[in-house]
């Protein structure tokens, strides 16, 4: 095994775009999917990570999730290794309980005669929408004016089936994205071919998303060619846009998706993924497949269609991580303009956090001598 020469740059120590791009984190003050609803059931706990940061995500016996930090205030340890009772958290150690705001308010143990102490840890907002639990990292007074993308499609009586599926990647979060909307990596899906003959149409920078389009033949694989139905969807173009932090889809306005990045680390990430159709026939026939049998030919669909491609671009994106760490030193070679954009954003909203962040600090310095 190659071993590399230098570890790879931090953000601060980065030389040029690709090395900065390779190494910014996600600005914490979105919404983020960090877990399927169904994988958390209630009286459960478990740990999730935001660019280095970890989280204890529990859901209360009342059905609620709720987002404490990893750390008991006593010994440090983490509190995802602790209990569920009622709303609250008790650590696993010596059993101070918490409260769903970060207060500890009973002690399984004297108090060596001292009135009842005072500690406290943070919490998080957490909300659930779309079969996804969502955190936000951020500053908690920006919650409540940012929203979770809507996707009307998914809101409704008459909404399009959709079933969540995800990924854990040991990869950097920009190249997922980038992998995403690059349609340059076709011959990787030479067998899968999820899209082929893709031509870059446009690409535009906005201040916070960057929307990519291509004419491309969508779904032209033996599989998903039986399922598309053609007559009721256009699918020789494709819109994507990086969102930011989010990346969707659109070919047609039928068939559609969102990508939500969890970035957990410089060289980790999980990947939330909705696909959403309004143009599903039964194979060999025109004719749609109806509303309640959908979910369940989602879920083979996530099987048999998405996953395996998904996997094809998992295997892809670990690798480059491999190399990344390997040559980051390397000159970077691009060819595709709109991903220089892609890493302009990612690299530009990374910098206005670090600067807000550093004027934070110097603020409370200068209250607290
Ligand atoms: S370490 Fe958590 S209660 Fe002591
Ligand atoms: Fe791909």
């Amino acid at each position: 095994m190659q071993t590399p020469r230098t570890r790879p740059p931090t953000f601060l120590e980065a030389r040029g775009l690709r090395q900065q791009a390779r190494t910014a984190g996600l600005h914490p003050d979105y919404w983020y999917a960090v877990e399927h609803s169904h994988a958390l059931r209630r009286g459960q706990v478990q740990e999730v990570r935001f660019w280095g940061r970890s989280f204890a995500l529990y859901r209360g016996q009342d059905g609620v999730v709720r987002a404490l930090e990893n750390r008991c205030a006593h010994r440090r340890l983490k509190l995802s290794h602790g209990e569920v009772q009622g709303c609250n958290l008790t650590c696993i150690y010596h059993g101070w309980t918490y409260a769903p705001d970060g207060t500890v308010i009973s002690f399984a143990h004297e108090l060596f005669g001292k009135p009842m102490p005072t500690f406290r840890i943070g919490s998080f907002p957490v909300r659930e929408r779309y079969g996804l639990i969502w955190l936000f990292p951020g500053d908690p007074a920006v919650s409540a004016t940012r929203g979770i993308p809507d996707i009307p499609e998914l809101e409704g009586p008459r909404r399009w089936a959709c079933v969540p599926i995800s990924l854990r990647l040991r990869c950097h979060h920009s190249m997922l994205i980038e992998n995403i909307c690059d349609f340059t990596h076709a011959y990787l899906h030479r067998k899968t071919r999820p899209f082929i003959d893709a031509k870059l149409t446009r690409y535009e920078a906005q201040p916070e998303r960057v929307v990519v389009e291509y004419d491309t033949l969508v779904g032209a694989g033996p599989i998903a060619r039986l399922f598309v139905d053609r007559k009721r969807v256009r699918t020789d173009h494709m819109v994507l846009a990086y969102e930011y932090p989010y990346q969707w889809s659109n070919t047609g306005d039928r068939i559609k998706s969102w990508c939500f990045v969890l970035p957990e680390d410089e060289s980790h990430c999980r990947a939330f993924f909705l696909f959403y159709f309004d143009a599903l026939k039964i194979p060999f026939t025109s004719v749609p497949i109806p509303q309640w049998l959908l979910t369940y030919v989602l879920k083979v669909a996530n099987r048999v269609l998405i996953g395996p491609i998904l996997a094809e671009d998992a295997f892809a994106v670990e690798a480059e991580q491999e190399g990344w760490e390997l040559h980051h030193d390397a000159p970077a070679a691009e060819l595709n303009p709109a991903m220089v954009e892609f890493q302009q954003l990612t690299v530009r909203r990374w910098q206005e956090y670090l600067e807000a962040a550093s004027r934070r600090s110097m603020v409370k310095a200068q209250v607290q001598p």
